[in-house]
């Protein structure tokens, strides 16, 4: 068997189940829709029509069914395949859905072609009892510095869904583009989604040109939306990430009352940290929570991603009004007004009925009541924010930033950000730090993948570097720790590297 993400329990039976254009799937009023998702799974490359009935009074058939009694969790499954038939079972549709990427994984990788294909469509017999390790298992995606486009996403997803990963964080806002729609600030797209060029080579390049071609584009609501719901028919939650207040120079181009200077700014065209950040006065804080509320009414996530990362104090300290707001607040210091600043987004969040997440940045001025924290610069910010009792997703950079290069001999590979992640590191990643108490390590909720597109302007590339990265990081978040074995997980990333070849998604072979 070569399933991937490993399963947490195995039994091989013996026998084999044989699909054909007389099976049927069987399934009742509440599993009809993953029925009909596992037959469009089945139908391109065995040409099977397979048809969903109510009953099965003819063999062989694949039933489906929910069982509330079922002790593996609203994410776990059964999946029992005896020579007679295959059953599905799960307490809850995300479980069976799961059930229905495990069955694919049981036949040929030719199963994940789009055109029909001769193969041997049988699977062997088997008992799997499964569920995952952690309930964040997620994959980043910055739509900011490049613009990708929405078929790309819609792909991911499925590659997503196929890993048993239930969490896509949208990167929508930055210096270097603004990529939502919102009706109330129609200027954040018309101005803050086009830049007049982009920096050419490595940021650090002292020589560094401009290739002054436009690039832009942005996501209309309606088109937001339709991501959102092709994401939950996958079992996937789209956690959208508006960046404040550093990372914001598009939006300052667009509306410059936001800004410190009232300096006319353009969309950044260069990468790296900027200096012009968010202004902290109410009349800031009412347009970004007007731009949550349109924010919140598309993306029902429970978790909102408001960034908080790098966001350089300078203009603040230069600023008579950031001065004076400093005072009027009675707060120490400029550390401690970026906490003020994401408190009030925590309090507006929170009376709404979400909950806001930040990179750990959103620690050093203190951190506010209900935040989660995304711990990126190491592991440090989690194991803090985690030891006072918060909710912390793991992302280190040294293990899970995929924009980092897989080769020690960069000259070989497309010009990256910098860092080394190989496959073997991001495999090896524990996400719950030794530091912590068991009851402390309750608060990890899990991990995700991190892809900055600052060197990766196209779909292609940016496939290149998720792959098989990503396919590490499923096994890291889904399969019980004890479990993990590198040799093993490289034999079946063999053919797991067919099937998305068959669908189409490229990868950096394996060294
Ligand atoms: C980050 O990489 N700035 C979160």
């Amino acid at each position: 068997m070569t399933l991937l993400p490993l399963p947490a329990d195995l039994q091989p039976l013996s026998g084999t189940f044989i699909l054909s254009p007389d099976s049927v799937i069987q399934a009742g009023p509440d599993t009809q829709q993953t029925a009909g998702q596992l037959a469009d799974f089945l139908r391109p490359a065995t040409g099977f029509a397979l048809p969903v009935v109510e009953r099965a009074d003819k063999t062989p058939a694949i039933h489906l069914e929910l069982s509330a009694d079922l002790t593996t969790g609203p994410e776990g499954y059964e999946l029992e395949v005896l020579p007679g038939g295959v059953t599905l079972r799960a307490a809850a549709p995300a479980g069976l859905f799961y059930a229905a990427q495990t069955l694919r994984q049981l036949l040929p990788p030719a199963i994940f072609s789009p055109q029909v294909t001769q193969a041997d469509w049988s699977m062997d017999a088997v008992l799997i009892s499964d569920q995952p390790r952690f309930g964040w298992r997620g994959q980043h995606l910055d739509c900011a510095r490049h613009f990708m486009p929405l078929p790309f996403i819609y792909k991911l997803l499925d590659v997503m869904a196929l890993h048993k990963l239930n969490t896509f964080h949208w990167h929508l806002t930055d210096d270097q583009g603004w990529r939502l729609e919102i009706e109330r600030y129609p200027r954040l797209t018309e101005v803050g989604a086009w830049r007049k060029g982009t920096r050419k080579g490595h940021e650090r390049d002292p020589n560094g040109q401009f290739d002054n071609v436009r690039h832009g584009g942005f996501y209309t609501q309606a088109e937001a939306r339709a991501v959102v719901a092709y994401a939950a028919e996958r079992h996937i939650r789209v956690i959208p990430e508006i960046e404040m207040p550093g990372h914001a120079q598009a939006a300052i181009a667009a509306y410059p009352q936001l800004g410190n200077t009232g300096e006319a700014l353009e969309v950044a065209q260069q990468w790296g940290v900027i200096e012009h950040v968010f202004n902290a006065e109410e009349s800031t804080i009412t347009f970004l929570q007007n731009v949550l509320e349109e924010v919140l009414d598309i993306f029902p996530s429970p978790y909102i991603h408001v960034g908080g990362d790098e966001c350089p104090k300078t203009e603040w300290r230069e600023s008579a009004a950031a001065q004076a707001r400093i005072a009027a607040l009675n707060l120490p210091d400029e550390n401690a007004l970026q906490s003020y600043f994401i408190a009030r987004m925590d309090t507006f969040l929170q009376e709404r009925g979400r909950h806001l997440i930040g990179w750990d940045e959103i620690l050093e001025g203190g951190l506010a009541p209900h935040a989660a924290v995304m711990s990126w610069q190491g592991e440090e910010g989690g194991i803090a924010a985690a030891r006072q009792g918060h909710d912390v997703v793991m992302v280190p950079q040294t293990h899970v930033y995929f924009d980092y290069y897989q080769s020690e001999d960069q000259a070989s590979e497309p010009l990256a950000i910098g860092g080394y992640t190989p496959l073997e590191k991001v495999y090896a990643y524990e996400p719950i730090p030794a530091e912590l108490t068991p009851e402390e390590a309750k608060h990890v909720l899990g991990s995700q993948g991190q892809l900055w597109t600052e060197y990766i302007a196209t779909p292609e590339h940016a496939e290149y570097m998720l792959f098989p990265r990503l396919c590490a990081l499923s096994e890291v978040l889904w399969t019980p720790a004890n479990q993990k074995d590198y040799a093993d997980f490289r034999q079946r990333l063999t053919p797991q590297l067919e099937r998305l070849q068959a669908l189409g998604v490229g990868f950096r072979g394996v060294d």
